[in-house]
């Protein structure tokens, strides 16, 4: 499964990018702003730092602005992925970008019949936000199985599920056992992921003992 951030934060990207954890990157215009200063140099760092692919998300509403921005976008770099909403407009410049070898990601994706129509307008990509669907009381995990499960069925859809709106680790194992693509993590999330009590409590104890060992032993190295 491969592990994209979702943030515009160069300073988190750079982060776990040292650590040769990420796949890809995703943003969104919320995350952009979020971040201030100017979104085109933030864009055009973030594809440098990156090797893998980064959605880059249009904010025209209709078609002919989606494709002017998403032709724009493509000049950040090489591994740009336009991002479009699931909408008619932007099913149609999906098309449009994929017949002309432009990789898509179709964004705010809520129900399989929804992931169904995208990759049959090419899309790289489909993002079902779970979390979103959790905070409304239903089953994000849910809507990755049956999409899942319908592209299984359907191998000449190449569509690729990018597990998205992810909130905690618990989503990330459980999107990898269903058999997801990509997940898109918060570095928040990625964050936590790292983490175990034990393992902290292990290494002060490894350390500790060796400690000890060196004040007997004080030539002693490794
Ligand atoms: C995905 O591409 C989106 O940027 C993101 O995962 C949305 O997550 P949110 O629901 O936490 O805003």
């Amino acid at each position: 499964m491969k592990i994209f951030l979702d943030t515009a934060n160069l300073d988190s990207i750079k982060k776990f990018n040292d650590m040769g954890l990420l796949d890809g990157i995703t943003t969104n215009p919320s995350l952009m702003s979020k971040e201030g200063g100017n979104p085109k140099s933030v864009m055009g760092e973030i594809t440098q730092i990156i090797q893998g692919d980064v959605s880059l998300e249009v904010v025209s509403t209709e078609y002919s602005g989606m494709m002017e921005e998403g032709k724009r976008l493509c000049e950040y770099g090489d591994n740009v992925v336009v991002k479009v909403p699931m909408t008619p407009d932007g099913l149609k410049a999906c098309k449009s970008f994929s017949l002309d070898g432009i990789p898509v990601n179709v964004t705010l994706i809520f129900s399989a019949n929804q992931a169904l129509l995208a990759a049959k307008a090419g899309a790289k990509y489909v993002s079902p936000f779970i979390g979103r669907l959790d905070d409304i009381g239903q089953d994000g995990m849910r809507l990755i199985q049956d999409i899942r499960q319908i592209f299984n069925n359907y191998p000449e859809f190449k569509t690729q599920i990018l597990v998205a709106s992810i909130r905690h680790p618990v989503h990330v194992v459980d999107a990898a056992k269903i058999g997801a693509d990509v997940v898109t993590l918060p570095p928040a999330v990625l964050e936590k992921m790292l983490q175990h009590p034990l393992t902290k409590i292990g290494l002060e104890n490894f350390l500790a003992d060796w400690e000890k060992f060196k004040e007997g032993n004080p030539d002693v190295s490794i």
